[in-house]
């Protein structure tokens, strides 16, 4: 069984083809997977212009498609299914997949799979690891999104917290444009924190709190916030002064320390929910698990308390149809199609 996957819900207009393949270890194969981004465009801009996303999208979405299933080397008659991204998103960008999705599934019919787009995310990591041990404790952290699952069951997704304002990648983008670094700012931020020191100023992480498993269970206990170090960062910069103008290895040392408090605070909250949930496994995916000091942290700190941290790689890490084709898999397996009238949604929720 193949399936096309189509993700359009923010600036990379993706295609992918997926195989379920007749393995428990590694079920799913990527056979192609096209993604065609549109940060050029946005750039300019300092981040993405809904309208121009969406008009982007219509111009690139034939050829992507057409593109994934060329390198896969499938016909029509070849697939079982398409999945979409659904939601959450840019309503104009998400209503051309859909409408190209729909389209699709009527002209060559074959059955319609809605996907969330977090789902997806989720699924990066069984896409590119086959089942993780369960229970597991996912971390999505991306520029929309930073939120923690309590996965019990592959495909049963729980949500046991998520950022009260900025996601980590929103925060990494706006702290970017503050320096006069450019778009997207997470892996700009990523490379020249490596030559600073990440101890050079003092940035306060988020509020930690050390839960004891005996308490209750708190609402929100596993919340985020990164609304607090962005404002930190832009406090030291204007507290310099008028006109500063951070040289660069003073730029590096902000960065190195705003990634450090960032990295620090989402690894912490990751690992007391997977103490507390006793989850089995941790994972974390989405844009900004494609941060090496997260990587390397989350895994060293799993190899100390005995908790395997699986990760996607880069290419699966940032928006992609792959993600949105294994998800869709999942859901076909369970019979969760969708009709025709099938609507994208800007707020959808997992
Ligand atoms: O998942 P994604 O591609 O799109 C959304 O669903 O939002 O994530 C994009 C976000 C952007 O905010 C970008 O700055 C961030 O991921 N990002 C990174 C890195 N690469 C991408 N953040 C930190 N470090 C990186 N290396
Ligand atoms: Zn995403």
């Amino acid at each position: 069984m193949r399936i096309l996957g189509i993700e359009t819900s923010c600036d990379e207009t993706a295609a992918a083809i997926v195989e379920e393949v007749d393995d428990p270890a590694r079920p799913w194969v990527i056979r192609s997977s096209v993604v065609s981004s549109q940060v050029e465009i946005h750039r300019e801009w300092g981040g993405v212009v809904p309208e121009l996303a969406s008009r982007q999208h219509v111009r690139d979405i034939c050829g992507v498609v057409e593109r994934a299933m060329a390198d896969a080397s499938v016909t029509p008659a070849d697939l079982g299914a398409i999945s979409v991204t659904q939601g959450p998103g840019l309503v104009g960008s998400l209503l051309v997949g859909v409408s190209f999705a729909k389209s699709l599934a009527a002209a060559w019919r074959l059955p319609l799979v809605p996907v969330h787009h977090l789902a997806g995310h989720i699924e990066s990591l069984f896409l590119q690891h086959g089942p993780l041990p369960m229970t597991a404790m996912v971390l999505v952290v991306s520029g929309g999104h930073t939120s923690l699952y309590h996965v019990r069951a592959p495909g049963q997704y729980h949500s046991i917290g998520r950022t009260r304002d900025d996601a980590a990648g929103e925060a990494y983008d706006k702290v970017a444009k503050l320096l006069g670094l450019s778009y997207p700012g997470g892996p700009v931020i990523d490379r020249l924190a490596k030559g600073g020191n990440d101890r050079a100023v003092e940035f306060p992480a988020a509020r930690m709190t050390h839960p004891d498993r005996n308490e209750p269970l708190q609402k929100g206990q596993w919340d985020f916030s990164f609304s607090g170090v962005k404002t930190a960062v832009l406090r030291h910069v204007r507290g310099k002064g008028e006109g500063w103008q951070p040289s660069d290895p003073e730029v590096a040392d902000i960065c190195a320390s705003f990634q450090r408090a960032v990295v620090g605070s989402l690894i912490e909250r990751t690992f007391e929910a997977a103490r507390w949930f006793d989850a089995k496994s941790i994972g974390i995916a989405g844009g900004v698990s494609a941060n090496s000091r997260l990587r390397q942290d989350a895994s060293a700190r799993g190899e100390r308390a005995g908790v395997p941290v699986f990760l996607p790689s880069l290419a699966l890490s940032t928006d992609n149809a792959a993600m949105i084709a294994a998800a869709g898999l999942r859901r076909y397996r369970a019979g969760m199609l969708a009709g025709l009238d099938l609507n994208a949604e800007a707020a959808l929720q997992l």
